[in-house]
């Protein structure tokens, strides 16, 4: 038996990407249906070698569905994921606005799968930021072995992060760059293209950044609170993949070797780690892949118990589109849709 799934934001970057990734892990679909904005109405996507056509959410019956594996914005979420919920599917939410929720179980299948049990209080699961998808990941097993206390992270994210209008302004810009000189940046506050931005987010009052405070938070929640974790957000002009280098202090003496073994044996994580040119991975090979990749293990020489690792994943599989569906197929293997909300 199979389900009926809409995707909302099928037109985006992630949207089409869930499009891809159910067919690639033959979640067992008997109905697909694409949802975007009122301007999209009409516009074809696909769906394995079928095309689909995108419906207007204001008049789609939702009553009619299993599964929404929804990537909007959090203004759309808040508003829409609990009338979706209450009307009968459970959704599988990609913005920021449901993942600090008590009520919200928040889900990277290779780490809390368990937490899928209070899916049913408002029929909402929230998928994590991608940047701390990938990291959280890489972090359980060690966490698991060795305890971690405090983690340094600095990430370099792709564009893709900030949807198909990052990618439009990274484009752009390198190509106008030549040709007609710099153009003014949109979507991100100062020039991508051959530049970095230490500033993804907006400011908080504590000059931290919002997606760096998500990073923290959500590992809280995830893993465990009391890991002490420092971020510093950077934006990149890379197309696809998040690369993150993180530097871990434990509470027991775990070292590199060990590490690299734990590693090896974790699902999701693929440990590419030779000191050789070709021994580590950059975002320009994780694009397309489901895996989160560890490269350049090392002990911290300045730490009792400390390491240096380098994850890179493709930010919109791992760290979105995959990862929704990895959720919707725990879900089907735990018998979990078709529960009705308790609010
Ligand atoms: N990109 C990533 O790496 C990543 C990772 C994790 C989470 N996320 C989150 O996922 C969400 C989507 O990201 P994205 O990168 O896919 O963005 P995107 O490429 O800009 O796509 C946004 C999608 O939302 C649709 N949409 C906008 N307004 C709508 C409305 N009023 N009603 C219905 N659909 C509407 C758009 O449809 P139209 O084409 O019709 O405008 C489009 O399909 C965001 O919350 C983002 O923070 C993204």
């Amino acid at each position: 038996m199979g389900y009926r799934v809409a995707v909302i934001g099928a037109t985006g970057n992630v949207g089409r990407e869930m499009l891809v990734i159910l067919e690639e892990l033959k979640f067992p679909v008997d109905a697909i249906f694409a949802l975007a904005s009122r301007k999209s109405v009409g516009v074809e996507v696909n769906f394995g070698d079928k095309s689909i056509f995108c419906q207007d959410i204001e008049k789609f019956d939702f009553s009619t569905v299993d599964v929404v594996l929804m990537s909007v914005s959090g203004a759309f979420s808040k508003e829409w994921s609990p009338k979706i919920g209450k009307a009968g599917p459970i959704v599988i939410d990609n913005s920021s606005a449901w993942r600090m929720d008590p009520d919200v179980p928040l889900i990277v299948p290779e780490v809390n799968p368990d937490d899928v049990s209070y899916a049913s209080r408002k029929n909402i699961i929230a998928n994590p930021n991608c940047s701390t998808a990938q990291l959280v990941v890489a972090l359980k097993p060690l966490h698991d072995r060795a305890k971690i206390k405090r983690v340094v992270v600095s990430t370099y994210q792709s564009v893709s992060g900030a949807g198909k209008e990052g990618m439009d302004e990274l484009w752009d810009q390198t190509k106008a760059i030549y040709s007609l000189g710099p153009t003014e940046p949109k979507k991100f506050p100062k020039q991508i293209a051959f530049n970095v931005i230490p500033f993804i987010g907006a400011f908080k009052d504590d000059g931290y950044t919002d997606e760096e405070a998500k990073m923290w938070n959500e590992t809280h929640k995830m893993i465990d609170p009391a890991i002490k974790l420092t971020v510093t957000c950077v934006r990149v002009p890379v197309f696809v993949g998040h690369s993150e280098a993180v530097n871990i202090e434990f509470e027991n003496a775990l070292d590199e070797d060990e590490a690299r073994d734990l590693l090896r044996e974790a699902p999701g994580v693929v440990v590419v780690d030779r000191r050789d040119d070709k021994g580590y991975i950059t975002p320009k090979e994780s694009q397309g892949e489901f895996a989160v990749y560890v490269s350049r293990i090392r002990n911290d020489p300045t730490l009792d118990h400390g390491l240096n690792m380098w994850v890179v994943s493709d930010n919109l599989r791992k760290g979105a589109a995959l990862n929704a569906v990895q959720i919707a197929q725990l879900l089907h293997e735990r018998g979990l849709i078709g529960q009705k909300a308790l609010t």
